[in-house]
């Protein structure tokens, strides 16, 4: 399967008394195998689109498309299964469940989809805990653990199922810029390694610069697209630079 995520004609309203539109027909479709950043300003969408192509909300109108399955059809309960099992998530404040270890909390997925984790899932969290450097934190408890620790913590479990796509919504936000580009070096790699779909949503230029394709929302819309692969990410950066974004739609050819 070529494209991971399809979006057709995808249309979000919130609201019952006042009624706000804040994603318009937006067309959309992700080739396997890509790092794709959207970026935009504060209020335009982002959060809501990614939320509704990971399955945490629902579109008011349209389609959604993952590894050509259309998930518009599931009901609640096959959506909360297919989300386990195909997608991770990483968020800005990372979620971590307080009354459990870090290792535990990397184990939560795989808990909550097939029960008790065997030997062979330990062993894959303790592998991703050294391929991140935390090894030597397994046993903590969140609050005794960094905002950068947590924030790997956060990223291990994302990756225990082998999730096919992970959503990442400001994962570095809430780092200092060291550590967030040493967490995102991570993460592209372990996601090159897993072959997996990294999509984020980021407002930061030099994160950006580094996806093979960005997108900018505005006011819901797609406002411009393109792919680093043609142009060089010199000339993304530069773009980003000047939020030129002069850019028809790429086709992705
Ligand atoms: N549950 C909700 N009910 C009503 N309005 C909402 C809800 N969630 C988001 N909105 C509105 O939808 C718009 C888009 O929000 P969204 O969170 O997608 O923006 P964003 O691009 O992620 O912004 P930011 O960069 O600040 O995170 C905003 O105007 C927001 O107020
Ligand atoms: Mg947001």
């Amino acid at each position: 399967m070529d494209e991971i995520i399809v979006l057709e004609q995808v249309n979000k309203f919130y609201g019952d008394e006042v009624v706000v539109q804040v994603l318009f027909d937006i067309d959309l479709s992700i080739k396997s195998g890509q790092f794709t950043a959207f970026i935009g300003p504060s209020g335009s969408g982002k959060s809501t689109l990614l939320n509704i192509i990971g399955l945490l909300e629902a579109p008011t109108s349209g389609k959604v498309s993952l590894d050509g399955q259309d998930i518009s059809g599931l009901n609640k309960g096959e959506q909360a299964s297919y989300r386990n099992e195909k997608i991770g998530f990483i968020f800005q404040f990372h979620y971590l469940l307080p009354e459990f270890t870090a290792l535990e909390n990397i184990l939560i997925p795989h808990w909550i989809g097939k029960g008790k984790p065997p030997q062979e899932i330990v062993g894959r969290a303790m592998y991703l805990m050294e391929r991140i450097g935390i090894e030597q934190y397994g046993g903590k408890y969140p609050h005794q653990l960094s905002g950068g620790q947590q924030q790997r913590v956060a990223i291990a479990r994302s990756l225990i199922n082998q999730p096919k796509i992970i959503f990442a919504d400001e994962p570095t936000g809430n780092l200092d810029s060291k550590t967030s580009g040493m967490v995102m070096e991570l993460l592209k790699e372990i996601v090159r390694e897993n072959k997996t779909n990294l999509v984020m949503v980021t407002h930061d230029r030099d994160i950006a610069a580094g996806a093979d394709r960005v997108i900018e929302i505005v006011d819901g819309r797609i406002n411009c697209d393109f792919t680093a692969g043609r142009m060089g990410r010199e000339k993304v950066r530069q773009e980003l630079e000047h939020m030129a974004c002069t850019f028809s739609s790429a086709d992705d050819a």
